[in-house]
């Protein structure tokens, strides 16, 4: 996915456009570039790497305009260079486009504009459409229009497949900018006499408190003084304004060195958040109204479906745990990717749970929208207000986590899957989870910040652990049951944030192929934080340590592993509801202290983007 920021209104817009995109650069930023008019001059400076880079360009060959477009890009087709960054102009000169998405028929398209004598200097998707909106323009929408350029916009979109987000600007309609969106997120800021243009709220960085959501296959025609809505099928659209609460989505570093840092250590807090006001201590119990679900309806399912990618995966796999556990409910978990094309055979008393940090992952959408094409109730666990998942799922459950900025997601995790235990308590208590053990649960989690924090205060310790660990290149992370998805994230965090390659594995599983890698280059980093197997998980520690391969446990029992790790993370014995969560924190850190000695950009790791909003 990429970053797109727009301008139009009455102020120096080349300033706001470069806040914007260092705003919205965890979104990609392989490339960065702005188109400027001004007087039916269109300036255009784009360049390979970081907004920084771009910023030092702007500053050389400044531009004065009050309108532009602006991109930081995440590249899908055609390599890393100037010459592919957006933003992409059209080979008449006249059109201008910033793009997020995919578009799928792209190569028959260059095929028809290279006929029609149109040219191109990128080897991007997107340049077809900013020459097909040309070509509509010219072409097959006649001058006296009442809109042109937006019906030239509107005639082009009948022709694409594919997903796209993306403002376009033209010399040849000075006052106007027209934005558009399918599956990649934009949304448009009002302010007085001037609207801003942005893939996520962030981008308009405080600017604007009042936001428009473009919907899927909705066109926008912006000027300086108005925002007309209407569908590519040409059906006008009522204009819904919406207010944004800042104080959830304002994310600056706060003295840490890094959003990853900062945001391991607001896990108390996001978890203070996920859990404020959804606890019923009297009922033992949760109080969980966004559903919008009543408990009889509720209680009609008899299985319940996870779908998510990533680390929201591991959450959906956390989850079986939980629910399966308290709510004895079956639970399946799919890779959202997979299940929007494998046709899976579904029970038709199934509830889908989809979970997505950003709200906007295309996979996780699409399956969401594959669930409800087949007449299933779908729910979003999500943190991300307003986001394009939350807005078609049947209702669901916020995280209020706060803004994630660092590419490796770690408050979402642990406050995920704090919401999916609230989900397995509310379902148990329906069901045969007893008012004692509901009682248990409801204190486990009230004591999940402390916990946390109790682990965060070993922060300096699994530092200098970490420290011994920076040169090997291979990692196994071994769990069982509830700790398995753990192991998983733990395995994730360390490999996309230090490029060091990392296993999870159920620990019993190791001896079934994977103890073939154990060796004293390899380490392993065991979690043993569960009663009734942790002497099991201790025969696959002797196992690794009668190999040689070093072995970091990460335990509330550390006394099972003297002389058979190398080192241990001592755990607070906690609630077996909680274990998991309060387990991920060493995980984070530990990946997170090896990224930095290893003098990786934890924030925007290589090849990453924060919210995958292609396919
Ligand atoms: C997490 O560290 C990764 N950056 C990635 O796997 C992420 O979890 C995945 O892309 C899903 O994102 P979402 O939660 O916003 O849908
Ligand atoms: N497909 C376009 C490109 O590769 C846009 C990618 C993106 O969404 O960042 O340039």
């Amino acid at each position: 996915m990429c970053g797109i920021t727009g301008y139009i209104g009455c102020r120096d817009a080349t300033p706001i456009l470069i806040e914007g995109l260092l705003k919205l650069e965890y979104r990609g930023y392989d490339s960065a570039g702005l188109a400027l008019l001004d007087n039916g001059t269109l300036d255009v400076k784009k360049k390979k790497g970081r907004v920084s880079v771009l910023a030092e360009e702007v500053d050389k060959h400044p531009f004065r305009a009050t309108m532009g477009i602006s991109h930081t890009r995440w590249a899908t087709h055609g390599g890393v260079t100037d010459a592919n960054a957006h933003p992409h102009v059209s080979s008449d000169g006249n059109f201008a486009i910033v793009h997020n998405g995919i578009i799928e028929n792209y190569e028959n398209i260059k095929k028809f504009l290279l006929d029609k004598g149109y040219s191109f200097s990128s080897q991007t998707d997107t340049e077809t459409l900013v020459n097909l909106i040309a070509y509509h323009y010219e072409h097959r929408t006649p001058p006296d229009s009442e809109n042109r350029f937006l019906e030239a916009v509107r005639k082009t979109l009948r022709h694409i497949e594919g997903t796209y987000g993306f403002a376009v600007i033209s010399k040849l309609c000075p006052d106007e900018m027209i934005a558009a969106r399918k599956g990649s997120p934009l949304i448009i800021g009002v302010g007085k006499n001037e609207y801003l243009v942005s893939s996520d709220i962030l981008g308009f960085a405080g600017r604007a408190s009042n936001v428009i959501y473009l919907e899927d296959g909705q066109i926008a025609s912006i000027t300086r003084d108005n925002c007309d809505i209407v569908t590519v099928s040409n059906a006008p659209v009522d204009v819904r304004v919406n207010e944004i609460d800042w104080e959830l989505e304002n994310a600056e570093l706060g003295g840490f060195d890094t959003y990853m840092e900062k945001e391991i250590f607001e896990q108390p807090k996001a978890l203070e958040n996920a859990i404020r006001g959804r606890i019923s201590d009297d009922m033992s119990t949760a109080k969980l109204s966004g559903l919008n679900i009543t408990p009889n309806e509720l209680r009609q399912f008899d299985r319940i479906l996870f779908c998510a990618c990533g680390t929201a995966w591991h959450a959906c796999l956390a989850a079986e745990y939980l629910i399966e556990k308290y709510a004895r409910i079956p639970v399946d978990v799919e890779y959202a990717s997979e299940f929007r094309y494998r046709n899976a055979p579904l029970d038709k008393n199934t509830l889908v749970f989809v979970i997505s940090q950003s709200g906007e992952t295309i996979d996780t959408l699409e399956a969401l929208r594959e669930s409800k094409r087949k007449g299933f109730r779908t729910l979003a666990i999500t943190n991300s207000v307003g986001s394009t998942i939350s807005r078609e799922s049947d209702g669901g459950l916020y995280q209020y986590a706060g803004k994630e900025i660092g590419v490796a997601s770690t408050k979402a995790f642990t406050s995920q899957i704090a919401i999916c235990l609230l989900v397995a308590l509310y379902i148990g208590r329906m069901r045969d989870l007893s008012f004692a053990a509901g009682r248990e649960i409801v204190s486990a989690i009230n004591s999940l910040p402390r916990a946390v924090e109790s682990v965060l205060a070993k922060a300096s310790g699994i530092e200098k652990i970490a420290q011994k660990y920076t040169s090997y290149e291979d990692f196994l992370f071994l769990g069982r049951l509830a700790e398995f998805p753990i192991a998983l994230e733990g395995a994730l965090k360390l490999k996309e944030i230090s490029y060091i390659h990392a296993e999870g594995y159920p620990a019993a599983e190791m001896k079934h192929g994977p103890i073939a890698l154990v060796c004293p280059e390899c380490p392993s980093v065991i979690l043993a934080n569960s009663d009734d197997i942790s002497l099991k998980i201790v025969s696959n520690a002797q196992e690794i340590k009668a190999r040689k391969g070093p072995i970091i446990a990460v335990t509330d029992r550390p006394e099972l592993f003297d002389g058979i790790a190398d080192d241990v993370i001592a755990m607070p014995r906690v609630h077996e509801s909680i274990r998991g969560i309060v387990a991920t924190v060493p995980l984070q850190l530990l990946a997170y202290y090896i990224a930095r000695s290893r003098g990786c950009d934890v924030d925007k790791p290589r090849n990453l983007a924060k919210a995958v909003t292609v396919e």
